[in-house]
């Protein structure tokens, strides 16, 4: 009688970090044991796991496994086969861990974005070399499998445009401050007390998390090496309830918005407040959600919402990667081989855009033609045009303009301040054709 094959032996994982998505992922392994080890082939089990305090109490019991102090240790560890890295930081322990887990010949799964935009190229060198999978889906909008649809959905488009709301906070900020007509410091603290902020909240706030998503998302959608620094970088903290009610008012959201978009001058990278028209998804997106917007040439346009953070969704996204290691399927980390990508070539001049632009003027004779003057001889022209409120002395004046690329409007604001005519700093926001 032939022998029956032997069963496929389990997937052991190491989890180093047993923070929110830490314990999430121990959750859904001890819940989803048979579901998981059906789909995979395979069982699914945790050998050990490593944080900063054993004995704190947690919401999963993780008493039956290996316990590590040293997240190095564990990623040597002889029973573990695969390493979750949900340690957080660019450097520190949790570059050491994945380096060391690699080095080991193990697969990593991370939701560390901070350390792929930092040094995605690096270890995706180093996991390739060594024949090992790193994957990170976690670490771009939470739950939404965005980089399996860029790496594998879509590999038969040459991309267009990557655009997306990826910060939850910026964006609970944005839509809260304009339903309760709240300051930005008033909604910033509210934000604080509900523990929606980061450590630093400037890597909420100032951008920079969104910003490290989009450069992993970029490097996958158009084969460039990751380049956090030539992310055009500007946080939310100086969007004021008067501009989201002035833009509200104009037929428009501000969102902080991340673009990644290859044009004929070179790789755009941006993640600043912009302006969507209200009626498309991007503008219709409340508190902590997140959407990614996909455009491709075979595709078109496609719109993935879902939410971008918490316990569930990044633990399902880092179950993800790990059903597919424990399947046997290696991808190449960005989409194609590490040493095939290139450096990504850096647009000197952003595409063209309309423009909203917001002034107080001295409301005196002339004062409006001088502003005009100054558009017209920057090239820019005027779309539409509207004066608020005035008060005896001042003008409230808002434009916006024709499409206008991000030179000619820093000339334009230039020459605004030459006027004499001009109350305080003027506020300029690109309106994102979507
Ligand atoms: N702090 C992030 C957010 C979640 O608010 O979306 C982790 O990237």
């Amino acid at each position: 009688m032939p022998s029956s094959p032997s069963p496929a032996p389990p997937l052991r994982l190491g989890i180093a970090g047993l923070g929110t998505v830490g314990i999430g992922v121990v959750k859904i392994v001890q819940r989803h044991g048979p579901l998981l080890a059906r789909r995979a082939g395979r069982p699914i089990e945790i050998a050990a796991v490593c944080a900063s305090s054993r004995h704190k109490n947690r919401s999963a019991d993780i008493s039956a496994y290996g316990w590590e102090d040293d997240p190095v240790a564990l990623a040597r560890r002889d029973d573990v086969d695969l390493v979750i890295e949900l340690i957080g930081g660019e450097n520190g322990p949790a570059k050491a861990t994945v380096e060391a887990a690699l080095a080991a010949g193990k697969d990593v799964v991370t939701a560390n974005k901070a350390l792929l935009a930092r040094h995605g190229q690096a270890l995706a060198e180093a996991a390739e070399g060594a024949g090992r999978s790193l994957r990170f889906e976690a670490a771009v909008a939470g739950g939404i499998p965005v980089i399996k649809a860029l790496g594998e959905g879509l590999a038969g488009n040459a991309m267009r445009r990557v655009m997306g709301v990826m910060n939850g906070t910026c964006n609970y900020i944005l839509t809260r401050m304009e339903s309760a007509g709240l300051p930005y410091e008033t909604v910033f603290e509210e934000a604080r007390q509900l523990g929606y902020l980061e450590a630093d909240p400037e890597l909420d706030v100032g951008g920079i998390d969104a910003a490290h998503k989009l450069a992993l998302l970029a490097a996958l959608a158009f084969g460039c090496r990751v380049d956090f620094d030539a992310i055009e970088l500007q946080g939310i903290g100086a969007v004021s309830i008067q501009d989201i009610r002035l833009a509200r008012d104009m037929g428009f959201a501000i969102k902080l918005l991340g673009v990644a978009q290859m044009t004929g001058r070179g790789l755009e990278q941006r993640m600043t407040p912009c302006l969507v028209p209200e009626t498309h998804p991007l503008a219709q997106l409340d508190g902590g959600t997140n959407m990614v917007v996909i455009e491709g040439d075979a595709l078109g346009q496609l719109v993935l919402r879902g939410a971008g953070a918490g316990e569930g969704p990044t633990a399902s996204a880092v179950m993800g990667d790990v059903v597919d290691i424990a399947r046997g399927l290696r991808l190449p980390v960005f989409g194609q081989p590490a040493a095939s990508l290139v450096p990504a070539p850096p647009a000197a001049v952003s595409a063209a855009a309309p423009w909203y632009l917001r002034m107080v003027l001295l409301d005196k004779p002339g004062a409006l033609a001088k502003i005009a003057t100054v558009l017209g001889e920057a090239g820019i022209s005027i779309d539409r045009m509207r004066q608020y409120g005035h008060d005896d002395a001042h003008a409230p004046v808002l434009i916006v303009t024709h499409k206008a690329s991000s030179d000619d409007i820093r000339v334009a604001l230039d020459g605004f301040a030459e006027t004499g005519v001009l109350v305080g700093e003027p506020v300029a926001m690109r309106i994102e054709e979507v």
